[in-house]
């Protein structure tokens, strides 16, 4: 008798292990015999504590169930697959579940993620098998033929990049992911780190296989203790396969893979800040070029690509490019783990091809606000994406599109405001981001992003409204010409967007009353 809890960080906050010692202890009571598996989440957070039954070979799913849940639910004999009110039937028939394309995360929630041999029996490690047998460039052409495009929010393209550091000579070459997921309201870095952490390591092999490097960091954000675990306990079981180390799979060829902990700063997910506070320094953002593929940690050609990128691309060397290169739109290829975070019913995880309206997303995924009114806004592409009204939900999540319309997919995260939201607070609040975690080295971000918060102070308060909004737009056009880095180009999108697309958010009810009277 097969029955999974979740170990993923989401599922712990909401109880997880204690409902999983009370099933161990509720089973050992009635003398079932139960193997207990801590696997990662399916990403159906509001079900969490998700708990599963293997039933002859399908799964079942009961949530959200909390431990004083456990009693009734064995009493109605759930391990048989009995209904009881928690029941949501097999979990791949869930339609949040079955609508997604999942290739990225396949493995997520299903297999063990401490368990190599549940890894390779799921199809693992076989994109690296199919790695060992080509030559450098025939990898790096294989990611360029599938389209793949970094995943952490600038969606440069993969195998341009590889190909650069494949290039470069130098006796020393480093492979680094970016775990550092900053952006408010994402989380499939985690999920992903958590539920299926040989993908990445896989990903990251294949990366060095590719480029020449040996060697490789995973700069992993302090908050995530959960991903440092399963990732450290992973790099070990590889190890010792040979999956790591002097000889991958004898094949004389070498890679070493270690993790970093970062300390904790926005700007140090920007990849030229991760590499000074990886090398031990304060991260600061460094001038460009030379770029990190050429010059990079500690000087040397260096791929820095985010967790999604190097996990999607065991598939790709898998099933081959056309197959990655298959799903998608445009120039837009593959799939996109999508969070839905904020006043959303059902927040989690969807993993789709591009293409998929915003609204299809909010409503047919998400199922609408959690509150039960209107949605009024969404931020896409955390915390330097733009707000987006309900005339803009028919775009098509692909990053032209989103570009177009002055936004940006980033790194996927969606956070969703209900009518009750003030757009003013939230301009106020991005441009406030900006001054707080402002690196320092370039002027425009970090005296203008101050300055900002102090322009809108004087805008809501209604202080020569006109003037302040002439001024903020300056500073902004200012912002996003003159920075250094997209944390000062970038923010002006959440707070022009605000200002832009909710404008009666912006008068100040008290004065523009005194007006009128
Ligand atoms: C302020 C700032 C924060 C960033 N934070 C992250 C992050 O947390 N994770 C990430 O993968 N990329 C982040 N990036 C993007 C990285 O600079 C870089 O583009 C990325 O690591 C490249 O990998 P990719 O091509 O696979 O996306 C950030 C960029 C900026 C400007
Ligand atoms: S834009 Fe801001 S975070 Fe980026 S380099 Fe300039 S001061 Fe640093």
């Amino acid at each position: 008798m097969k029955i999974y809890v979740p170990r993923d960080a989401a599922a712990l906050a909401v109880g997880a292990d204690e409902t999983a010692r009370v099933i161990a202890a509720e089973a050992q009571r009635r003398g079932i015999a139960v193997e207990l598996i801590r696997n990662g989440s399916r990403g159906l957070l509001w079900l969490e504590p998700l708990v599963e039954v293997d039933v002859a070979g399908t799964r079942l799913a009961y949530g959200p169930v909390q431990s004083d849940d456990v009693a009734g639910l064995f009493e109605a004999d759930f391990t048989s697959g009995k209904p009881h009110a928690l029941g949501h039937g097999p979990t791949e028939q869930i339609p949040y579940l079955k609508k997604q394309e999942r290739l990225t995360f396949a493995r997520v929630g299903i297999t063990d993620p401490c368990s190599l041999e549940d890894y390779r029996q799921h199809g693992g490690y076989r994109g690296l098998a199919a790695a060992l047998e080509l030559e450098p460039a025939a990898i790096v052409a294989s990611v360029t033929a599938s389209g793949l495009r970094g995943r952490g929010g600038a969606a440069f393209p993969a195998g341009i990049k590889w190909k650069t550091v494949l290039g470069a000579q130098s006796a020393q070459k480093y492979i680094v992911c970016n775990a550092d997921e900053g952006d408010s309201g994402t989380f499939s870095d985690r999920m992903l780190m958590e539920g299926d952490p040989f993908v990445l390591i896989e990903g990251m092999t294949i990366a060095g296989l590719a480029t020449g490097a040996t060697r490789g960091y995973i700069y992993l954000r302090w908050e995530y203790p959960q991903a440092k675990l399963a990732l450290e306990a992973a790099i070990v079981a590889a190890r010792v396969a040979r999956y790591l180390g002097p000889d991958i799979q004898g094949s004389g060829k070498a890679f070493e893979l270690e993790v970093r902990m970062g300390a904790g700063a926005y700007i140090c997910g920007e990849e030229t800040s991760l590499l000074e506070s990886l090398e031990g320094k304060r991260g600061q953002v460094r001038f460009k070029p030379p770029l990190p593929a050429l010059q990079g940690l500690w000087g040397k050609p260096t791929v820095i690509n985010n967790v999604i990128t190097f996990a999607s691309v065991p598939i790709i060397l898998d099933r081959g490019p056309e197959f990655y290169q298959h799903f998608g739109m445009g120039r837009s290829r593959g799939t996109l783990p999508m969070q839905l975070a904020g006043n959303i019913k059902h927040g989690g995880l969807v993993e789709i091809a591009f293409g998929m309206t915003l609204r299809e997303l909010l409503y047919d995924y998400g199922g609408g606000s959690f509150s039960g009114r209107p949605i009024r806004a969404v931020q896409v592409g955390g915390p330097l994406g733009a707000y987006h009204p309900d005339s803009q939900f028919d775009t098509p999540l692909d990053y032209e599109a989103f570009a177009a319309i002055k936004g940006m997919l980033g790194h996927g995260g969606i956070v969703a405001f209900d009518d009750s939201v003030d757009m003013a607070a939230q301009a106020r609040y991005a441009m406030e981001f900006c001054a707080i975690e402002s690196c320092g080295k370039c002027t425009p971000c970090r005296i203008g992003s101050t300055r900002g918060v102090e322009v809108i102070d004087r805008l809501i308060a209604g202080k020569d409204a006109a003037k302040q909004e002439a001024i903020l737009r300056d500073l902004c056009e200012t912002l996003t010409y003159g920075s250094l880095c997209a944390l000062g180009g970038l923010t002006p999108y959440p707070v022009i967007s605000a200002l832009n697309h909710f404008p009666q958010d912006f008068v100040n009810p008290v004065r523009a009353a005194g007006a009128a009277g």
